[in-house]
């Protein structure tokens, strides 16, 4: 399948990682061709903006776009609207993705790494789909006077429709079982939202629908994580959650994400870890997760579900096999990792 994936390096660890993950998804996209896009401090540097209009402009171009991660020290004392992270936000917003997908998967043999009891978290997978442009985050009206401040929480039916489809259409993939997140005994927009949910329940009657109040959510994931599947939530709840479900994991460099829209603009696909400015240029960062975030590209935007499996299962193999980097209590670097990685599929390509 020939596509095109608009690449972003990105600042620190970024194009270590990059380098890693293009070697193994080579191996199973070969028709794959790629347009450079700068984005973050590499922009900055280059052109003063950390979000160029070429970079815009080429978005055009390409059917889904992968990231690693932007940011580092050098930029922090730029005023706000010049930071490496507007360009993130600016880029998201272009692209007009309101879903923001966190799969939590804790691998057999690193379940000792989370801080729960392995017999807890072990066989974890689940995967958070988060409502990304709505809610308390922009609502409206919003102010602090000093004395008192205000947030406002809306959503609109459509608002929440579309990201029920779309956590719908992924739990469809999976083991088909959907757990809608709200606080409906008590907050109007969470009725609004679960009478929402049940009404789009209707075009997917393979799937089993089930809902949480927040509160409960956040102690279930914690007593018994294997329980869950898809999760569906709002912007807030899934802000909260989203980050407590990757902690079951116990390492950042595990963990990959997707945020996409409606289907008609390109998705964006990144680890959920940033530019590691520490360990940058030492050949030691895991790449594990722009790997993992590769696969979802593959799964989400092009329905390549065999080829995602098979890079799903080199990380697996990888990681049973004890090579692994510094963030996970190893001695590998980036090198090993990806070489590891780049036997398996060889492997799984042979086989299949
Ligand atoms: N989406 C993004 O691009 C994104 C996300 C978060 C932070 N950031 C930016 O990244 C910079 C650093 O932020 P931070 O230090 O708070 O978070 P970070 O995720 O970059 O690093 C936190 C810790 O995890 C380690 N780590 C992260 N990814 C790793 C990997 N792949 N392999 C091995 N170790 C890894 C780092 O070495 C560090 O010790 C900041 O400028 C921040 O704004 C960017």
């Amino acid at each position: 399948m020939s596509k095109t994936i608009g690449l972003i390096s990105g600042d620190g660890i970024g194009p270590e990682i990059t380098e890693a993950t293009l070697l193994v998804l080579k191996e199973v996209a070969p028709d794959f061709k790629y347009i450079d896009l700068d984005l973050g401090g590499v922009a900055i540097d280059k052109t003063g903006s950390p979000f160029p209009d070429e970079t815009k402009a080429k978005l055009k171009e390409v059917d889904a776009v992968l990231m690693a991660a932007i940011g580092g020290p050098q930029y922090d004392n730029l005023p706000r609207d010049k930071r490496p992270e507007t360009g993130l936000l600016a880029l998201r917003k272009e692209l007009q993705t309101f879903a923001n997908i966190r799969p939590a998967r804790v691998f057999d043999s690193l379940a000792n790494l989370s801080s729960l009891k392995p017999e807890i978290v072990r066989g974890t997978d689940l995967v958070v789909v988060r409502e990304l442009t709505g809610g308390i985050y922009f609502g409206q009206p919003s102010s602090n006077d000093g004395n008192r401040a205000l947030n406002t929480m809306v959503y609109e039916k459509s608002e929440v429709t579309r990201i029920a489809h779309v956590a719908f259409c992924l739990a469809r993939k999976r083991s088909k079982r959907l757990c809608s997140v709200d606080k409906s005994n008590v907050l109007n927009v969470s009725q609004l939202w679960r009478d929402a949910v049940i009404e789009v329940s209707k075009d997917y009657p393979d799937v089993e629908l089930s809902h949480m109040y927040v509160d409960n959510a956040a102690m279930q994931l914690i007593k018994d994580p294997k329980q869950f599947d898809v999760i569906v939530t709002s912007n807030l709840f899934g802000d909260i959650l989203s980050d407590e479900s990757a902690m079951l994991t116990g390492s950042i460099g595990l963990l990959p994400s997707a945020s996409t829209g409606d289907g008609s603009l390109p998705g964006l696909y990144e680890p959920v870890h940033g530019s590691a400015p520490d360990i940058a240029g030492q050949g030691l960062a895991n790449p594990i997760a722009m790997v993992l975030s590769a696969a979802m590209m593959l799964r989400l935007s092009f329905d390549m579900s065999k080829e995602a499996a098979i890079l799903e299962a080199a990380v697996e193999a990888v990681l049973a096999q004890g090579i692994l980097t510094g963030d996970l209590g190893g001695t590998a670097k980036t090198k090993d990792v990806s070489e590891a990685l780049v036997v398996e599929v060889k492997l799984a390509l042979t086989n299949a």
